[in-house]
């Protein structure tokens, strides 16, 4: 079996931290995103991976399942992506390929591209995952279920809120069969939207042709009108984690997901509350508060009497004493001052430093910035 994750985009969504490496390489929980789908990918598939892979048995697992190989259709600094995967490749001892856009081909385009490599003579369907979506993979569940409906595609849906941001499915609720996919609909259709978990039959290949296509608009509405889409519900929580509100939502979800697995990367102590991951390498000052929803990455110092919740603080950063940090993400390399005070979706990027007590409300700041007076009211600071 093989799987194609969608990598490219521009991720202007996660500006400013898209200007410093594409988005599936933005670090979430202390990964960058695709190790998150990687990971959870081989994780989930049948015969107990996650014990295999623990124990450093992954190819024979995966052979196992029949996994063979992982598509990565890259089209957006594919240099950078290619150079990390290739040592992550070797980690994970399974073939991962890519299949290099000249141009953005969309989200359908980019299989038209790989269809050599999806096709093998099995005949077996592959998967297509999104790359910035944050969840629980059940593709055991979906592999039965696509071989129980017999149509031609199955897609993985989720509830939400606010669905126009997404792709509304409306199905048949006994059978999964989908009547309608509207994407990103200007009038509600329904709160059931794509998840980005696809798993598709070959055919599927012979209704995309090799130019920017979007799978959304041009191929699973096609699909759906001849009656062979069909949709599954996602149990267990979901988040596109491709812009910062929802970014800084997937962290509380991810977490409260691992403490329900009882996970032993969730910090402990007096100074944290709720779930907070601290990486090995970071070093936590006296007196600090810490959480909820707070992942600090590697090489983070986090000087006394520091305050955060809500919030991503990616590697390297410093945060300075007293300084106090909630609903926000601050980028790679960053500093943040004494007395600081961070909040309201302030996103910095790569290399920012703000002075000491400045304070940050909503504010959106470019890389290698330096902040010497207070954002008062949420803009971008170029
Ligand atoms: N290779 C490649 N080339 N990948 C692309 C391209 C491209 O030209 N354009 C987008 N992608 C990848 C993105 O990196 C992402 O993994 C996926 O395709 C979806 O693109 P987004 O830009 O994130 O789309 P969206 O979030 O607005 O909507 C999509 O995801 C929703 C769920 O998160 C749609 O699939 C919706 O229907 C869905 O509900
Ligand atoms: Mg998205």
């Amino acid at each position: 079996m093989k799987a194609l994750i969608l990598v490219g985009g521009f991720g202007t969504r996660l500006r400013p931290l898209t200007l410093s490496v594409p988005k599936p390489l933005v670090d979430f929980a202390n990964k960058p995103m695709i190790l998150h789908q990687l990971f959870n990918f081989f994780l989930s598939l049948p015969g107990n991976l996650c014990y295999r892979f623990a124990s450093g048995l992954t190819i024979e697992a995966l052979k196992a399942v029949g996994v063979t190989e992982v598509v990565l259709a890259i089209n957006y600094q594919p240099e950078v992506m290619l150079n990390f995967l290739k040592e992550f490749e070797k980690k994970l001892e399974i073939k991962i390929t890519c299949s290099q856009e000249t141009e953005p081909l969309g989200t359908a385009g980019p299989l038209a591209l790989a269809r050599d490599k999806l096709i093998d003579d099995s005949g077996e369907p592959f998967f297509v995952l999104n790359s910035d979506v944050i969840s629980e993979y059940p593709l055991k569940e979906m592999i039965e279920f696509h071989r129980g409906h017999g149509g031609e595609a199955s897609i993985m849906v989720t509830k939400v809120d606010e669905p126009s941001k997404y792709g509304v499915v409306v199905m048949e609720e006994t059978t999964g069969r989908v009547e309608k996919f509207v994407e990103k609909p200007k009038i509600f259709v329904g709160n059931k939207i794509n998840a980005g978990i696809y798993l598709l039959n070959p055919s599927v290949l012979d209704r995309i042709e090799l130019k920017p296509t979007s799978i959304e608009k041009e191929v699973f509405p096609n699909i759906a009108a001849e009656n062979k889409l069909y949709a599954m519900v996602l149990p267990g929580f979901w988040m596109d984690i491709g812009q910062p509100k929802d970014y800084i939502t997937g962290l509380r979800l991810y977490l409260d997901f691992l403490r329900k697995q009882s996970s032993p990367d969730l910090a402990s102590g007096s100074h944290i509350i709720g779930n907070v991951l601290v990486h090995e390498s970071a070093e936590i000052g006296d007196g600090c508060l810490i959480g909820p929803d707070v992942a600090i990455g590697p090489g983070c110092v986090i000087e006394s009497g520091v305050r955060l919740s809500c919030c991503t603080i990616m590697r390297g950063v410093r945060i300075k004493k007293h300084a106090c940090i909630s609903g926000s993400i601050i980028g790679w390399h960053s500093t943040v001052g004494r007395w600081a005070r961070v909040e309201n979706m302030t996103i910095l990027g790569e290399d920012v430093h703000i002075g000491d007590e400045v304070y940050s409300n909503g504010g959106v700041v470019l890389p290698h910035k330096e902040i010497k007076s207070s954002i008062l009211k949420p803009e971008i600071v170029m």
